[in-house]
């Protein structure tokens, strides 16, 4: 019971003329005859039943044993079911069945049936009746031959997703840009990616080859091996071209790599249902069309190589020669041809999508860079006042070279050009018609004084600075200002200071016509007159009121206008001038316009990051850049690097424009940006080879550079340790090495120091002095103690403009605009010692009072440091109090921060 075994049912019925309803039993001479069939070999049933194949075999050995089940056949009706033992044919595994013929014994009791049925002379007539089932046969149809196609070229593509999600994830994460800005170009990138992805099918083939070869699959083993080998090379080839053109397309790692999974998935069932279709019945041109796409190319090839398999292992003969390549029906040459096209194609469309679209590659360039074309503004300076209604006075605006589509939109809600937060403060100058014709009206007269030798520019800058309590002329703006040699460059300058600066300028006309210069004709009335900002601040903290008219920002916008002016002159790419400054230097980084509107995702509302900002930025100079969270210092840094395209506006580095020079940019920047961009399975010492490298060290001075940059951040003990197991510190610091790696023109620090122990952070500032002695590094931070430590200038950013710039003396000075004083006396004389601060200043703000410590904020209009040391004496002597100590300072850069942030109506809780 336990054998494997089957039975066979039959029935038949029979018109006997005996046959009634009762049921009888199986007639004794059916069984008898059943047996005599099977165990006497003359015993005939059933004339040819015993006939066999094989005359050496005896009719015994042709019957298989088997158990019959009567049932209820009876005389009238036979129903039978027939047990046989297939034991021995389940025990062959893997070999041919043995002949076993099982319709004997149902052959037996239909005959042995029929006779009892009928009578003696009854017989079957069984013709065409076999021996079932026939001796076994080989099975020839190859799997792999007939599904390899299919799942060969699901197979072979498997590397496309791989190669996709490495090339667009270094896109996403930006660490594509950050080698880019380290100086690699886009070419040398490609051609390392090529030659590595080449590499790993190579690999992934080769096993793949030597595995299906190895367990007998036809389409390998039948086909000639130099064939293939050219095949799949060819492949392999195209994969590589094909993955880089796939990735141009994308910038966002996870979708490319769903894409283009997908996209072999399908393209493999079609190629099944309907290439197939088209390579057999034709049209073979739809065929040809179709594989013009790499899977269905593929697919072609894996079917020819197939069919050739399949014919030759039925048939016999080899499979797919050399020669077979000239076969009418032979479509991998063609296959061939169109894989060597694609290849050869693909990799520059990739650069060009690349360079043209800027999926994450930085800034975009004109779509017919290829023919020397660039992205160009319009002639004549921005903003600058030529004259009335002259071609220079026209608002430029970028333009495509040909084709004349405006490449840069108005933005929305745009405020005033030179003042913070000004809406409400005038005509925007370089783009509102009115606001220029009001400027060239009064800047005539201005020029009128300069052209007779009254005050330049910058004496008349200074003079307006001078105005302002405790500000004075910063050495880098003056050094700027009296360097312009440009007459367009003074002219664009002073209409600003009788345009723009507003009440400052119109002082020093005033006092010009004064001193018997003839009067500037300013219309009063019509003079944009941009007054102090009243913004508006919560009521308890109206003391606290910050007066920023904008015109240290209107000065910067108007100093980088007249470089801008002469970078358009004949000024236009010249590289800054080595140490020491000279005269006329151009600035190392100069913003002109800068914008950033961020498109609206999701529903939300365009987000303008940055609007409208000029400056400029000097060798030798570190400018350091604060503001609160999202003011949008790290979008600055980023379009300054190149890796964001501006919204509108241009940054010139060294003399060379980001929209069309930025493979020259990249090779003079070094940034550390606000997240580390590394690579954790290197080490800090292959971090620093691999970008030294990139700015063309080699040997000895790639050797000393390396250890130099480890040394200064404190890295050399872990220098060989992967980046991957570093502190957050310790990652920290060797981006600012790789910032500094190959001694860039200008470095970007986007908030060095956060994370950075008090010794690290010392370290740190130390390198950055020492960078700064030939660099410009633009650095961002939200420490004041560093900013006051590093930074030869500060602006303050806030929502998106400059709010007021400065060096940090010059800013707290202008903007704390009060005495911190502090007095202690025994307790008892608190209120005395009140009345002695209000004495000093009427309206002293008392801070806090504690046990006799009593600090106070005095009025810097009401008195001065050394009125309050001459109270302090006089009190001194004359005994009036019982001064323990006391102490007077300015106001701190925080909080002159603080003050400026809430002064903007940023929440100050957010700071406090
Ligand atoms: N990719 C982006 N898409 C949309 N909005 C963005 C994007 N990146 C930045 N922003 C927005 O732009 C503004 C400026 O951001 P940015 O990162 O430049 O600020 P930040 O001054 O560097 O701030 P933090 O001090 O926090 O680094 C923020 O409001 C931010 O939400
Ligand atoms: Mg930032």
């Amino acid at each position: 019971a336990s054998l494997p075994g089957t039975w066979y049912d039959t029935h038949m019925m029979a018109r006997h003329p005996h046959s009634g309803s009762c049921r009888q039993d199986t007639p004794a001479d059916m069984i008898s005859a059943v047996y005599c069939g099977w165990a006497a070999a003359d015993c005939v049933v059933v004339d040819g039943v015993r006939r066999s194949a094989d005359p050496g075999r005896t009719s015994k050995r042709e019957f298989a044993s088997g158990l019959y089940d009567w049932r209820d056949t009876s005389r009238s009706a036979m129903r039978v079911a027939v047990w046989v033992n297939n034991s021995d044919v389940a025990s062959r595994a893997g070999g041919p069945p043995d002949v076993q013929r099982w319709n004997q014994p149902l052959n037996l009791a239909s005959s042995a049936f029929l006779r009892a049925a009928r009578g003696p002379g009854a017989s079957a007539s069984l013709t065409g009746v076999k021996d079932m089932p026939r001796g076994s046969s080989r099975l020839s149809l190859d799997f792999s031959s007939l599904l390899g196609p299919l799942f060969m070229m699901w197979f072979m593509q498997m590397l496309l997703p791989v190669n996709v999600y490495s090339l667009v994830h270094e896109k996403e994460e930006n660490l594509r840009m950050m080698m880019k800005m380290q100086g690699l170009r886009d070419g040398v990138y490609f051609a390392v990616q090529y030659i590595w992805m080449v590499l790993l099918y190579c690999i992934f083939m080769g096993v793949f080859v030597l595995v299906g070869g190895g367990i007998g699959l036809k389409i390998f083993t039948m086909n000639s091996y130099s064939v293939q080998a050219v095949f799949y090379l060819i492949w392999g080839n195209l994969l590589a071209s094909w993955s880089l053109y796939f990735s141009s397309l994308s910038r966002n790692a996870r979708s490319a790599v769903l894409t283009s999974t997908v996209m072999i998935i399908v393209t493999g069932f079609v190629a099944n249902l309907v290439l197939v279709q088209y390579v057999e019945h034709g049209p073979a041109v739809v065929a040809r069309i179709l594989q013009l796409l790499p899977s269905f190319a593929l697919f072609r090839g894996l079917y020819e190589l197939a069919q050739y398999a399949f014919l030759a292992d039925r048939n016999g003969g080899p499979g797919m020669t050399w020669a077979s390549l000239r076969d009418p029906d032979n479509g991998m040459l063609t296959v061939w041809i169109i894989m060597l096209v694609e290849w050869a194609v693909l990799p520059w469309v990739a650069l060009y999508i690349e360079a043209v679209r800027g999926t994450g590659t930085g800034v975009r360039k004109h779509p017919f860079f290829f023919l020397g074309l660039k992205y160009r503004t319009e002639a004549g300076p921005r903003g600058a006042a030529g004259g009335g209604g002259t071609e220079a006075n026209k608002s430029p605006r970028k333009v495509w070279a040909w084709g004349g589509r405006t490449a840069s939109p108005h933005l929305p809600g745009k405020g005033p050009a030179f003042r913070p937060g000004a809406a409400e403060a005038g005509a925007d100058l370089s783009r509102s018609q009115s606001g220029i014709s009001t400027a060239s009206s009064s800047f005539s007269s201005t020029t009128g004084a300069l052209d007779r030798g009254a005050p330049s520019p910058g004496d008349a800058l200074a003079h307006y600075y001078g105005s302002e309590p405790g500000a004075a002329l910063s050495p880098q703006l003056a050094r700027g200002v009296s360097s312009l040699s440009n007459p367009e460059a003074l002219q664009t300058l002073a209409a600003v200071l009788a345009g723009r600066i507003g009440d400052g300028a119109r002082r020093a006309v005033a006092e010009d016509a004064g001193a018997g210069k003839p009067p500037a004709p300013v219309a009063e009335a019509a003079a944009p007159r941009p007054a102090a900002l009243e913004l508006p601040i919560p009521a308890a903290e109206a003391g606290e009121q910050l007066r920023l008219d904008g015109a240290d920002v209107a000065a910067e916008a108007a100093r980088a206008e007249a470089a801008w002016a002469d970078w358009r002159g004949e000024g236009r790419g010249r590289a800054p001038s080595p140490p020491p400054a000279a005269a006329g230097e151009a600035p190392a980084i100069l913003l002109h316009h800068l914008s950033k509107v961020y498109p609206g995702a999701h529903g939300c509302d365009p987000k303008t990051a940055v609007d409208n900002l000029s400056l400029a930025i000097y060798r030798r100079e570190c400018f350091g850049l604060l503001g609160p969270n999202g003011a949008g210092k790290t979008t600055t840094i980023r379009m300054m690097e190149g890796f964001l395209e501006p919204s509108d506006g241009e940054v010139i580095v060294g003399g060379h424009s980001i929209r069309n020079e930025m493979d020259t940019v990249y090779g003079l920047t070094g940034a550390c940006p606000q997240h580390d961009l590394l690579w954790s399975g290197l080490t800090a010492r292959e971090h620093l080879m691999f970008y030294g490298r990139l700015k063309n060290l080699g040997g000895e001075a790639l050797t000393s550079a390396v250890a130099e940059g480890l040394a200064s951040v404190n890295l050399t003990a872990v220098a060989d340790d992967l980046a991957g197991s570093y502190s957050g510190g310790m990652k920290r610091r060797l981006s600012v090495a790789i910032a500094l790696m190959g001694d860039p023109l200008v470095v970007y620090l986007d908030e060095p120091s956060t994370g950075l122990d008090p010794a690290s952070r010392r370290l740190l500032w130390n390198v950055i002095k020492k960078a700064r002695r030939d660099k410009a590094v633009v650095l961002t931070t939200h420490s004041m103690e560093e900013a006051e430590a590093l930074c030869d200038r500060l602006g303050i950013f806030v929502g998106g403009r400059l709010s007021c710039l400065g060096d940090p003396k010059d800013l707290t000075a202008r903007f704390g605009g009060y005495l911190s004083f502090t007095i202690t006396t025994p307790p008892h004389q608190e209120a005395a010692a009140a009345a002695v601060v209000r004495s000093i200043s009427p309206s002293a703000r008392p801070v806090y009072a504690l046990g006799g410590t009593q600090k106070f904020e005095l009025q810097l209009q009401e008195t001065s440091v050394d009125a309050v040391f001459a109270t302090m004496e006089e009190i001194k002597l004359k005994g009036v109090l019982d001064v323990i100590d006391w102490g007077v300072s300015n106001a701190t850069l925080e909080e002159v921060f603080i003050k400026l942030c809430s002064s903007s109506g940023i929440k100050l809780s957010a700071f406090t």
